[in-house]
């Protein structure tokens, strides 16, 4: 029976050493993965297991580079179509059934989420290099959106004279830096109004994305309801964004990739998180020892590859030059411990590929008046691990003050008084998160009144919303379309469509 009412999933706690025992357990599996016994994730389109006469990619281990750790067959354009044809028919009637019979099934892929918790630990570890507890807390919060979008369809479907129904077919695009809890979140909200649902997941993220299906389809949604499509990004993915016959597009990624959607189909539903350029103020009323904790762990967890990372820190000139709390904050995040995302020890793991672009120029280059507090560097030789970079000095304006970067390098700005540090937050053009350290209430109001970003944190960190406690979203550059906030109520209604039943009295 379905829960009526929702509580969050804990995480692991890893004060027990039983569970620090489970992960050496994940990574002696993932370790002897052997080249000969590595077979590809195929395919799932309209029912059918596809893995022949397709490219087979290889998956490698970012914190071992050049260990193959799976593969995988990619999508070629006849799968986009068919995949459009099934979800269009739906003929195993998932639109028909009514919320609770959906709700039931979901709350069973809850259970074997929660059932798959090591192997998803394990894959998101393996082919994206995340470090154990940060993969730990995905899955509870993909628990948390598979219990919480049925129940919230559930309470819709209570609404007097309307009768609520899903849109058609939902497409998820997912991102390789959650690669549990967000590819969920879409797949489980999509399902939850009633959609069939097509999902492509990142490139980078396969054998995660796969695992998480299978939770779904051991629940007993049909592979025909939900279809598992890896695709070129370039051009597979733009055959199921343009047909008319996706009712709705959840994307989470690049700005770029939003709005090239959008021209390319004017006319679809978007959901998109896009990007961020996140700041965190601090005052001079803040309590300075606490700001550096929520500072380094918003700007350096995930190795700073989060949409939600804090990768400004604007500083009330008192705090700026104040040449303890800079000693502090570089020398804790110095003591950062770097390293592969198998030693349990480590809290900066891999990125996902070696820097490049911008990022490569935001980890070794100094614009104008910036100065290393703490430089970056490659670590073990590994081209994909960078210890962290602390750059002061960034100007207003500069390439650092307004381009995302996400890796490990923080921007440190000097402002005036808190007036000025909220101008150079909103100047960035996006808003996704935004933090404030100051124990001062009347600067907490101020901040909160001015500042443009879609979810606000006050001495605490900038990244991990929980689900329902801190719905998820952004304005700005951030959002593209209705920008309804993810683990919120009213996320899961924008994929129902209402028919009314009878007119109002
Ligand atoms: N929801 C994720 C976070 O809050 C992106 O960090």
């Amino acid at each position: 029976v379905p829960r009526s009412f929702f509580v969050n999933e804990p995480d692991t706690d890893w004060a027990l050493a039983a569970n620090r025992g489970w992960v050496e357990a994940i990574r002696e599996q993932w370790h002897k993965v052997q080249e000969e016994e590595v077979i590809a994730v195929p395919l799932v389109i309209n029912g059918e297991i596809l893995a022949q006469d397709r490219p087979v990619v290889d998956c490698h281990d970012p914190s071992r580079p050049g260990m193959l750790v799976g593969r995988y067959v990619r999508g070629v354009a006849e799968d986009a179509h068919r995949a459009l044809t099934a979800a269009t028919a739906d003929t195993d009637g998932w639109r028909r059934l009514n919320s609770r019979e959906r709700h039931r099934v979901l709350s069973q892929a809850a259970m074997a989420l929660r059932a798959a918790r090591a192997d998803l630990v394990g894959m998101a570890m393996a082919e994206t290099g995340k470090i154990c507890t940060e993969a730990d807390i995905e899955v509870s919060e993909a628990i948390d959106f598979t219990e919480l979008y049925p129940l919230a369809a559930s309470e819709f479907d209570t609404l007097p004279n309307v009768q609520l129904s899903g849109q058609g077919t939902v497409l998820v695009i997912a991102p390789w830096n959650f690669p549990i809890a967000i590819p969920c979140g879409g797949i489980a909200a999509a399902l939850a109004a009633g959609n069939t649902v097509i999902f492509k997941p990142s490139s980078d993220a396969v054998l995660t994305g796969y695992r998480l299906c299978q939770c779904f389809w051991e629940a007993g949604v049909s592979q025909k309801t939900l279809q598992f499509l890896p695709c070129s990004g370039a051009d597979v993915a733009p055959i199921l964004t343009a047909d008319e016959r996706v009712s709705a597009i959840i994307l989470t990624g690049g700005t770029e990739t939003g709005l090239r959607i959008l021209a390319q189909s004017p006319g679809v539903y978007l959901a998109a998180e896009t990007g961020g350029k996140n700041a965190t103020i601090v005052t001079d009323m803040a309590d300075r020892d606490q700001a550096v904790k929520n500072v380094l762990h918003s700007a350096f967890s995930n190795s700073g590859q989060k949409c939600s990372a804090t990768s400004l820190l604007i500083l009330e000139k008192t705090v700026y030059d104040d040449s303890r709390f800079r000693r502090q904050l570089v020398d804790a995040a110095a003591s950062i411990q770097v390293g592969s995302a198998w030693d349990f020890a480590t809290r900066l793991g891999p990125l996902i590929r070696p820097p490049a672009g911008e990022l490569l120029r935001g980890l070794t280059t100094l614009e104008a008046g910036e100065e290393w507090a703490l430089a970056p560097t490659m670590v073990n030789g590994n081209p994909q691990l960078w210890s962290p970079g602390i750059k002061y000095g960034v100007r207003p304006g500069s390439f650092t003050h307004l381009t995302e970067l996400f890796g490990p390098v923080l921007g440190v700005m000097r402002a005036e008084n808190l007036n000025e540090a909220i101008n150079l937050v909103n100047q960035t053009g996006y808003g996704l998160t935004s933090g404030l350290e100051s124990l001062d209430t009347r600067e907490q109001e101020t901040w909160k009144a001015r500042i443009r970003a879609g979810n606000l944190y006050i001495n605490r960190s900038t990244t991990g919303a929980i689900v329902l406690r801190q719905p998820f979203g952004g304005m700005g550059k951030s959002s593209l379309g209705p920008g309804l906030k993810a683990g919120s109520i009213e996320y899961v209604s924008q994929f129902m469509c209402v028919t009314e039943t009878e007119p109002p009295a």
